[in-house]
């Protein structure tokens, strides 16, 4: 049989050889009209949340100075050290581009005063976070987070009630976690114990990754956060924080558990998670997800994990980096920022983690409302009517959709076909002198003629009997 010649299609040229198009800067994303329906999807119920549990919007600016990361992030963590998206701007101040939101809103709470206020205060917040990591799956220079803080209340039941929360955002969004628990203590404990681990290790120093022997005289407590394999036997090894925890930090730890096992939310005690920031104190905690797409090496799967696999479809995905969200208390932070000791609690999820997740997950997501009507328009006297019926039509609530710069009927209708409408109104030159209008069925192909003063009541009719025709197929 003679081999048939392959026909390469020649790529239509779109930019120009001499003009160089920037490019988005390495692990930032464009979200595109196409996406955003997992977005609409997760802000929707990450706001639903917050109206359920009673948590106030705000917002912070992107921008904060330099400093108040450093101070309250940490110094010494990966996020200030090697992170952060840091510079002087014109007015020669030290400014970074925020990589998370937890510090300006206790700068926020110190800054208008709001310990006057009936305690506690609930915050919820959505918004871009920037970190200079190394991309690849799940892990991006811009990403998105929101969340839920807690300031003024030291009690258990808050750290109960925000794991509550967590808890409950990704069962509604469909996604089966695991939630990781465990205590770093207080000021008051933490550093003995950073003591006996340092003890354990230093006398293990040799068996150590170049990581960890750095982590060692830095900061301890990160070796129990170390992913290389042979690290793992002297980590299962470790002593345990909750074995030297003070009596306050033990006894809030034992609380906290149980109201979870109060409210029927299942755990994980994880000795090994001490999280990446340095304002935590007591309960810390992490929702990772349960759903491990297969040949996934995902971070999920620690030694600790107790996760109840999901055996949905495979996914071709990267193996998805760490945890969906975190969180924990900071008793200290508003203090260490120049407020009065204020106790908080608080957790963030990541957006673009969860999104990946429902889509491997195959989790439907409602679609984006999408125009029933499309007027078309044939002359320039039907254009002009046609401009103020589509005012008229939307004040009415009607979705619409146009192509008002178009004058042939096939591109109208081209482009009403895409997008799918249940119905074209179509306005010409005999229409106009006839005073009606023509409606045109999308589906079925059938036309009729209306009087134009009487498009409006048509319309409604139409699209309520369509709905109604939906409800009883649907029942
Ligand atoms: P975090 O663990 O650093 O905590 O971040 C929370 C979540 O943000 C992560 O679990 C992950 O889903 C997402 N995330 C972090 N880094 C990236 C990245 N490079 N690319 C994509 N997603 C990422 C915090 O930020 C704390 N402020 C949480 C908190 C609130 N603690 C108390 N209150």
């Amino acid at each position: 049989m003679p081999r048939r010649k392959k026909i390469i299609a020649e790529k239509p040229k779109i930019t120009s050889p001499k003009v160089k198009t920037p490019q988005v800067l390495r692990g930032m994303k464009d979200i595109l009209p196409g996406e955003q329906k997992y977005w609409q999807f997760i802000r929707e119920r990450a706001e639903k949340m917050a109206r359920d549990y009673g948590f106030l919007r705000i917002d912070t600016p992107i921008l904060e100075e330099t400093s108040l990361f450093v101070r309250a992030v940490g110094k010494q963590t990966d996020i200030v050290e090697k992170e952060m998206f840091s510079f002087v701007d014109q007015g020669r101040d030290n400014i970074s581009l925020r990589p998370e939101a937890t510090a300006s809103i206790a700068r926020a709470y110190i800054g208008h005063g709001m310990f006057n206020l009936p305690q506690p205060v609930k915050f919820f917040y959505w918004g871009p976070m920037f970190r200079h990591e190394r991309p690849q799956g799940g892990r991006l220079r811009q990403f998105h987070q929101f969340g839920f803080e807690v300031l003024g209340d030291g009690h258990p039941v808050i750290d109960a009630g925000l794991i509550l929360v967590a808890y409950n955002f990704y069962k509604e969004i469909g996604l089966k976690t695991s939630i990781q628990i465990n205590s770093i203590g207080c000021a008051a404990c933490r550093p003995r114990y950073k003591e006996i681990l340092t003890n354990y290790y230093r006398s293990h120093r040799s068996d150590l990754c170049d990581n960890c022997k750095k982590r060692l005289n830095k900061n301890p407590l990160r070796l129990l956060d170390c992913k290389e394999e042979d690290c793992q036997p002297l980590k299962a090894e470790a002593p345990q924080i909750v074995d030297w925890l003070c009596d306050d930090c033990k006894n809030h730890f034992v609380k906290v558990l149980e109201y979870l096992d109060e409210l029927g939310i299942p755990y994980v005690l994880n000795p090994a998670l001490v999280r990446g920031l340095d304002y935590y104190t007591k309960t810390v905690f992490e929702i990772w997800s349960a759903f491990v797409p297969q040949g996934g090496t995902s971070a999920d799967k620690s030694s600790v994990s107790q996760i109840d696999e999901d055996k949905s479809p495979a996914s071709e995905a990267q193996p998805l980096q760490s945890a969906l969200g975190g969180g924990g208390r900071y008793d200290d932070l508003v203090e260490l920022l120049g407020g009065r000791p204020t106790p908080a609690c608080g957790f963030s999820p990541g957006v673009e983690r969860s999104i990946i997740r429902i889509k491997e997950a195959n989790i439907p997501v409602p679609e984006l409302p999408a125009p029933d009507i499309f007027l078309a328009q044939l002359g320039e006297p039907a254009k002009r009517k046609c401009l103020l019926l589509y005012e008229e039509l939307r004040k009415e609530g009607i979705k619409l959709a146009e192509s008002f710069s178009k004058d042939g009927l096939k591109p109208q209708f081209e482009i009403a076909n895409r997008l799918g409408v249940k119905y074209a109104l179509i306005l010409g030159q005999k229409e106009l002198v006839d005073g009606t209008i023509i409606i045109r069925d999308m589906e079925a192909g059938i036309q009729e003629i209306v009087d134009f003063k009487k498009v409006v009541k048509e319309v409604k009719k139409r699209l309520e009997m369509n709905g109604n025709e939906k409800n009883e197929i649907g029942n």
